[in-house]
């Protein structure tokens, strides 16, 4: 029987099962970050290994050392995932990939080292989409979450606001016309000085400063929920460059707290004419991505779900970045509807959610 057809049977046979367990592989960017996942829900073991050290010399993520540092990490995460869930590869029901969107060389040292482990285990193996397993995360920490849900997805690479009508059926709302919000915070931190990644470094500048110290302009979109962030960077960036040009110092926390402001003013204004537009029919928000983490847009977005009457959801905070669990959550539904990769599962870098 050939490696497809044995797994499709037991993929089958999985469907009857009461535990499932997955591990599951995430090798996008640069994270290289492996776990174990029981029904789609239940974090067994999640182990994250961060590049970052390795990038910061250069300011940003240099894929040719992402790649290499993927290929010497794989394999003792993916160890460590298994062990510290108590288990072994022959234990697993199911092994997941991320198999795009990211870096092409990263994603295909994940995809690689996934497909000679199951090919060699004799394991169903399930492709997974980055930006549905961000989206998945909140089946994480929100065990008792169901689609459908509107969801504001926001990463490094993408800003979109999406319906989740179903397990893998979503429908785009509104997008980013130009920068997605991590990108635009990664700039601003650069344009400051402070080191990458710097999300989070503003995000934590911005906890001591003045969000109203600085006006930033109110960005322009065709689409009514589509989202724009260049203008808002530009402005920012002339507005450090005219500080320095008049010799003051940079009051960076209140930049920081500006700058801030003004991306989750944004990113929350779309997000509650959606919710005012939908009201009755749309009964929970989610959001997702690494920006997700950041403090004010938290509050902010929770203060709009208060004012719509819907609840909000979120992942907890480490399970904002990236990491394998999320990975593991979104392959459990795609391997319910037998949806199993060949030995043929490439790397997919522009692979789109929508
Ligand atoms: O989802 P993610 O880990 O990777 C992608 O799929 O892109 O998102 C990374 C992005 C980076 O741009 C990072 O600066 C940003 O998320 N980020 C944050 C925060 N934490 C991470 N941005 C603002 N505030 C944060 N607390
Ligand atoms: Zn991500």
């Amino acid at each position: 029987m050939s490696y497809l057809e044995a797994s499709r049977r037991q993929a089958e046979a999985l469907r009857e099962k009461e535990t499932v367990r997955i591990l599951a592989l995430e090798t996008s960017c640069d994270e290289t970050a492996a776990a174990v996942i029981e029904n789609g829900r239940k974090i067994l073991s999640n182990v994250v290994f961060s590049q970052i050290d390795l990038h910061e010399l250069y300011g940003g993520v240099v894929p040719e050392i992402a790649s290499r540092a993927h290929m010497e990490a794989c394999d003792r995460v993916v160890d460590q995932a298994a062990r510290e869930a108590g288990m072994t590869l022959q234990d697993m029901d199911a092994l997941a990939v991320t198999k795009g969107p990211g870096l092409v060389g990263a994603l295909l040292t994940g995809v690689n080292c996934m497909k000679g482990l199951a090919f060699a285990a004799g394991k169903p193996l399930v492709g997974v989409n980055h930006i549905e397993g961000h989206v998945s995360a909140n089946y994480l920490t929100h065990p008792e979450l169901e689609p459908p849900f509107l969801c504001l997805v926001v990463s490094g690479g993408h800003s979109h606001l999406v319906e989740v009508a179903d397990y893998g059926d979503y429908r785009l709302i509104g997008q980013t016309a130009d920068d997605a919000a991590g990108e635009a915070f990664d700039k601003a931190a650069r344009v400051l000085g402070l080191p990458y990644p710097g999300g989070p470094r503003i995000d934590a500048l911005a906890e001591e400063g003045d969000p109203e110290a600085f006006r930033l302009p109110r960005p322009k979109t065709e689409g009514k929920y589509d989202y724009s962030f260049s203008g808002l960077k530009t402005a920012f960036i002339n507005t450090v460059h005219g500080l320095e040009q008049r010799g003051e110092a940079l009051p960076k926390a209140d930049l920081a707290a500006s700058f801030r402001r003004a991306v989750c003013r944004e990113l929350t204004e779309k997000a509650e004419m959606l919710l005012q537009d939908r009201k009755g029919t749309a009964r929970k928000m989610a959001m997702a991505g690494g920006v997700s983490a950041n403090r004010e847009l938290r509050r902010m977005m929770q203060a709009v779900c208060e004012r719509q009457g819907v609840p909000l959801y979120m992942p907890e905070i480490p399970l904002c970045t990236d990491n394998g669990a999320m990975i593991g959550s979104a392959a459990y539904y795609r391997l319910m509807r037998g949806e199993i990769a060949d030995l043929r599962l490439n790397a997919e870098p522009a692979l789109r959610l929508v």
